[in-house]
This record gives C-alpha cells, structure tokens and sequence, in this order.
C-alpha cells in the first residue's frame, strides 16, 4: 500500500469547502488520504461528506471552532500525522485571530511531537492590503497573512531541520455569490442585479472566478508532496476576463433568457436592502467596504494568469458558470 498522506481543513462545509473535498475525492493519486475535518457539527458534514468514504480516502469528523483553544478542541486528535493544514475562516472581524490561532495550536503541537506539518495553506483574497480600513475584509485578510507569515517565520528560524511553508491562495470575487444571499433573492424575486454604484467615475469592471477553478489550485497545492514546489508564494485566481456590473447583467439575462435589469444603486439604500434581509451590520459594512475597493483602486479589474500557468488550462467562463448552473434559477 502506498504511503498516506493526512490533511487538516477547516471550512469544509462551505462553498469552497464541498466542491475542494469532491475535487481532492476525484483527482486521481497513488497516495491514500487522510483528511481531518475541524467541523462545527459533525452530523451535516457526515450527510455531506461520508458517502465519499473509502479505504483510500478516509474522513475524520472533529468536533470544534474556530478560535482554537486546548478546552474546546482535543489538540492531538486535530493535529497528529497532519501535514498540510488548509485554513478558512468566516468573514468576520475577529478572522486573523481565527485563523492565528490554528497555526499557532499546529506550530506548538508539531514542536512538541516531532509532527509532521510542513505546509500551511491559507483562503486569502485578491487585493488585500494592510493599509485598507479596519471594516474591510481585504485588511482582515491581509493581517491574517501577515500574521501567519510571521509565526512561521519564528518557528522556522529555530527549527530549520522541520521548516513549515506557506501558501497563500488569493481568489477574486467568486461566480456562485449569484448562486444564493441577497443577489439571489433581488435577481429571482425583482428580475435585478443590485450594486452600490453610484458616484463612481467610470464603469469599473470586476473578474469573477469559478470556485470550481479556485479548488482545483488548492487540491493540487494540498496535495503535492513536494513541499518546495508550491510552497512559500502566493497565487492569485481570477476568472478569463473582467465585466463591468453592466455587461455583468447582460450575459445573466442572455444565458437565463430572461429580462434582468441593474439596478445602480446608492451605498445607503444598498444598505438599507441589506438589513431588510436582516444580513448583521458587520457583513453589510464589509461589503460596502468591498465594493467601494473595486470602485477606487481596479484591483479587481486585473486579470492574473497563475490559473493557466499552473493548470495549463483556461480558466471558466461567467457564462460557463451559468449553463451549468441553470437550475438555480428555475422558478
Ligand atoms: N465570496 C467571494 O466572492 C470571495 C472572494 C474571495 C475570497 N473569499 C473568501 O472565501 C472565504 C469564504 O469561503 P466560503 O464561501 O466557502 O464560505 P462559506 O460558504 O460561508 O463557509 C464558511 C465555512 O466556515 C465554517 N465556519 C464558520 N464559522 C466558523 C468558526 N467560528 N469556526 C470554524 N468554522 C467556521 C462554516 O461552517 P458551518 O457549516 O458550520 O457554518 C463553513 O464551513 C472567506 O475567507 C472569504 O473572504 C470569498
């Protein structure tokens, strides 16, 4: 039998999560897997996940959270034989201290027993930045990096016999939000696409990534035994081309062969939207912030070709991602 290799992730019953663990079940290895899933409850994912079971690819269900802390989560069940860690935490503000935490639980565990992490493979973003506000998701992504950077520097620097490397995987704004949330809603219920766009100079212009494309990098990077291959750079994933919120509404009326309009509207009555949904303050502020990143700077208008480079493969279309998804949008 050939060797095993055992994964930790986090955020598997999520959307990336899912469609990662399909994608690391279909990628055909010769190495047996072991992944360990830090679950919040443990009976969704078994309905999710255990029909994939097999002796090659076994599944252990965690019971725990993110912040890791030794009461709530038995440490040596999380983190013994694991090699790589995937991480994602839920957008919230408190994320790089959710997120510090498992790599700091992992670098503790490892040094103690000899363990065997060697990688750590962190969900970022496109355009993170430090210098961005304190109620922007592209700041609280930016400090998580910075943060697990710096703790496996230390770690590093005195173990340079067991270094553990980073990943840091920067997706840009993903395809399947149309799948479901309040742009579902306004585009089922009011044949709309609603943004904050007013004000702006110009038609900015975003690119949208398939997370099926997004899982493919990470199931490679995950499950690459050569560490030095992927590690220590950051890759970011954008979708074939970019659209301004216009031509956005145009392919989904195409595709769905329905009459769906943008409706532009101001930051305070897309707020307003929001809350009547009764999405939390916090989320409705980090969106705002996000939209207002796209307006301001472009970042999410450059398309990146690590997608190609690696897979040597073209990334999926919007409309791609439409057709394949139709039935999301029966009525
Ligand atoms: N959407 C975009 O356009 C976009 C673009 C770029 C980057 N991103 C990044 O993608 C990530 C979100 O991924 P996603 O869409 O897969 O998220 P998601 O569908 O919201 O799933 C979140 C996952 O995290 C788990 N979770 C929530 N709170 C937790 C906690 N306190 N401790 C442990 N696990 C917890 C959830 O578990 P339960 O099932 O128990 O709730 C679920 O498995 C974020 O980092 C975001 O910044 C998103």
């Amino acid at each position: 039998m050939s060797q095993q290799q055992t994964l930790l992730l986090t955020g598997s019953t999520g959307t990336i999560g899912k469609l990662l663990i399909q994608q690391l079940h279909s990628t055909k290895q010769e190495a047996h897997l072991k992944l360990k899933l830090l679950v919040r409850n443990v009976e969704k994912a078994k309905e999710l996940f255990d029909a994939l079971q097999s002796d090659s690819f076994q599944l252990e269900y965690i019971q725990g959270d993110l912040p890791i802390n030794d009461k709530s989560v038995n440490t040596e069940l999380l983190f013994d034989k694991v090699e790589k860690i995937f991480i994602l935490a839920p957008d919230v503000p408190q994320k790089v201290n959710l997120e510090k935490s498992i790599v700091e639980k992992a670098l503790q565990y490892t040094k103690a027993s000899n363990g065997q992490l060697k990688q750590v493979v962190k969900l970022s973003a496109l355009g993170v930045s430090r210098d961005r506000e304190t109620n922007n998701l592209l700041r609280w992504h930016a400090d998580s990096e910075y943060e697990i950077f710096q703790a496996l520097n230390h770690y590093n620097e005195v173990n340079s016999d067991n270094t553990v490397s980073h990943v840091f995987i920067r997706p840009g704004m993903f395809m399947q939000n149309i799948l479901g949330g309040y742009e579902h809603y306004y585009l089922m219920n009011h044949n709309m696409i609603v943004r904050p766009d007013l004000n702006t100079r110009h038609s900015y212009t975003t690119s949208f990534v398939d997370v099926r494309d997004l899982v493919k990098i990470i199931s490679l990077v995950l499950l690459e035994t050569d560490v030095t291959k992927y590690g220590d750079k950051t890759f970011t994933i954008t979708g074939p081309s970019t659209t301004t919120n216009q031509e956005f509404v145009e392919i989904v009326s195409k595709v769905l062969k329905r009459d769906i309009h943008y409706e532009k509207v101001s930051e305070f009555t897309f707020m307003n939207m929001l809350k009547e949904m009764q999405i939390p303050n916090d989320y409705i502020w980090m969106l705002i912030k996000l939209y207002q990143t796209g307006k301001e700077n472009g970042a999410a208008s450059i398309i990146y070709e690590d997608f190609e480079n690696i897979t040597g493969t073209s990334p999926t279309t919007f409309e791609q991602f439409l057709l394949d998804h139709l039935s999301y949008f029966n009525q």
